[in-house]
């Protein structure tokens, strides 16, 4: 298991590209399922995440490819068998996403149910009335959902839970109406661009999408989808994280492959404490110079500021002037990196789901556990504003969504070595 061992206090500076975004690939992904025919699929990032889900694509009966520059071809040879068993999916909870393309395409599927992570309880009741609602028989058996229909058909379907929209729910439901019979209206429908991006290449594999952005989307129905070509969009929580690299460093970074109208929640909350963040080209330049203020944040579903975030923010505001304020919206429970940024020297109350932050600290090196994919980059962060090593433990977690964060980091200017474990102890 891999460790790494940062030396703080690096200002950095200099240009990198942000890579495709690895939550709008992954639901892209599983789509392909629904078509006859090859679909070419451009800048999927580089990551164990992305493995995993070309791995259950073979499983499925999938032809995987990836070309020289970086493109993956996907091509359904085989759809004898839909089951996407727990092995697979207990590695990466987004397997859930081939649901509603094999129900829609093949009639039947079982996917193992997806249990609980470091983030909190995450279950997917909103995902199966979604597609119960669009006529498929779903059971629970030996920890796996088992889903059958005849024909899907179109349904008005209310898709919002106690925590607002679910994106990933959203997929599988859009997904499986492309096929239905009849037109098929999602109400609270998640508005995340991940879901624009998913629709787009729906679209142009044949599929008749309206609404999608909207809370209301609107899905006709069509008997078959083809192959198509299609880019991921831009990966705005990769983004987001070298931002706040950027202010955390007090340096300057310029950011190439940046959709800013996908970040506006996190660009507002940088600008009001003080970072600069300027448009330029397909990009953004961030820079900070100065001690920057508190803030208070929620998260909230798109376009409000992303949990996805939540972690890396919290890491900047230990260091700001005066308390700041993180309440988390979307996962209640997805505060494991508190403790961690605590033996940094942060100064960190929980209380429920909101958490105040003392702010003015001079962060600490010492060694730390990396508890999931976000925690394990706001500890990376914290890692650079620290003085003296900060020894991060299981950074697989950060492989999941990050490709090479530390030599693009170090290309930056950060001290970063990546370890065996055995070697950092
Ligand atoms: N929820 C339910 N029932 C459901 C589905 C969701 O109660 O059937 C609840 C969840 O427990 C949560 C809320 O609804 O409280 C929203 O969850 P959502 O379904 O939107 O999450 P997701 O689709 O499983 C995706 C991202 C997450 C990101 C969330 C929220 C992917 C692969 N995952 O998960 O990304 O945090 O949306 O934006 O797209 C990450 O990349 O680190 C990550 C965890």
């Amino acid at each position: 298991m891999d460790s790494f061992v940062i030396e703080g206090g690096a200002r950095l500076r200099g240009t990198l590209r942000i890579a495709g975004s690895k939550n709008a690939a992954l639901p892209v992904m599983a789509a392909a399922l629904l078509a006859d025919g090859k679909s070419v699929i451009a800048d999927i990032p580089n990551l164990q995440d992305i493995r995993s889900q070309i791995e259950l694509l073979k499983l499925l009966g999938c032809r995987v490819d990836r070309q020289a520059d970086g493109k993956l071809e996907i091509e359904v040879a085989d759809e004898s068998c839909s089951h996407a068993p727990y092995d697979v999916v207990r590695k990466m909870r987004a397997s859930i996403c081939v649901l509603g393309p094999l129900l829609a395409k093949r009639g039947h599927v079982r996917v193992s149910m997806p249990g609980g992570c470091a983030i909190g309880d995450r279950p997917v009741d909103i995902h199966l009335r979604g597609l119960r609602a669009l006529g498929a028989t779903i059971e629970l058996e030996g920890g796996d959902i088992i889903a059958h229909a005849d024909k899907l058909h179109g349904a008005e379907i209310f898709l919002g839970g106690n925590f607002g929209s679910t994106v990933l729910g959203t997929a599988n439901v859009m997904s499986a109406a492309t096929l239905a019979q009849g037109t098929t209206v999602i109400e609270c429908a998640a508005c995340e661009p991940e879901i624009v991006d998913l629709a787009d290449y729906l679209t142009s594999m044949g599929a008749k999408i309206s609404g999608h952005g909207t809370p209301r989307i609107v899905v006709q129905g069509v008997p078959a989808l083809h192959g198509a070509e299609h880019r991921i969009i831009p990966d705005r929580i990769e983004a987001g994280t070298f931002m706040v690299a950027a202010a955390i460093s007090n340096g300057e970074l310029n950011l190439d492959n940046v959709r800013i109208d996908h970040l506006m929640a996190a660009v507002d909350k940088l600008r009001s404490i003080g970072v600069i963040v300027e448009k330029s080209g397909e990009g953004v330049t961030v820079a900070s110079a100065r001690r920057l203020e508190a803030a208070i944040i929620t998260t909230q579903p798109y376009p409000g500021f992303p949990t996805d975030l939540q972690a890396q923010f919290m890491a900047l505001l230990a260091i700001a002037n005066g308390n700041s304020i993180v309440s988390e919206k979307i996962f209640p429970d997805r505060f494991m990196h508190v403790a961690e940024l605590t033996r940094l020297g942060a100064r960190m109350h929980r209380e429920g789901a909101t958490v105040i932050i003392e702010g003015e600290q001079q962060l600490i090196g010492a060694p730390v556990m990396a508890s999931d994919l976000r925690a394990s980059a706001a500890l990376v962060l914290a890692g650079l504003a620290a003085r003296g090593t900060t020894t991060i433990n299981r950074v697989y977690h950060i492989d999941r969504g990050y490709e090479k964060i530390e030599e693009r980091l170090n290309a930056l200017g950060a001290n970063i070595k990546r370890v065996d474990q055995s070697e950092a102890e």
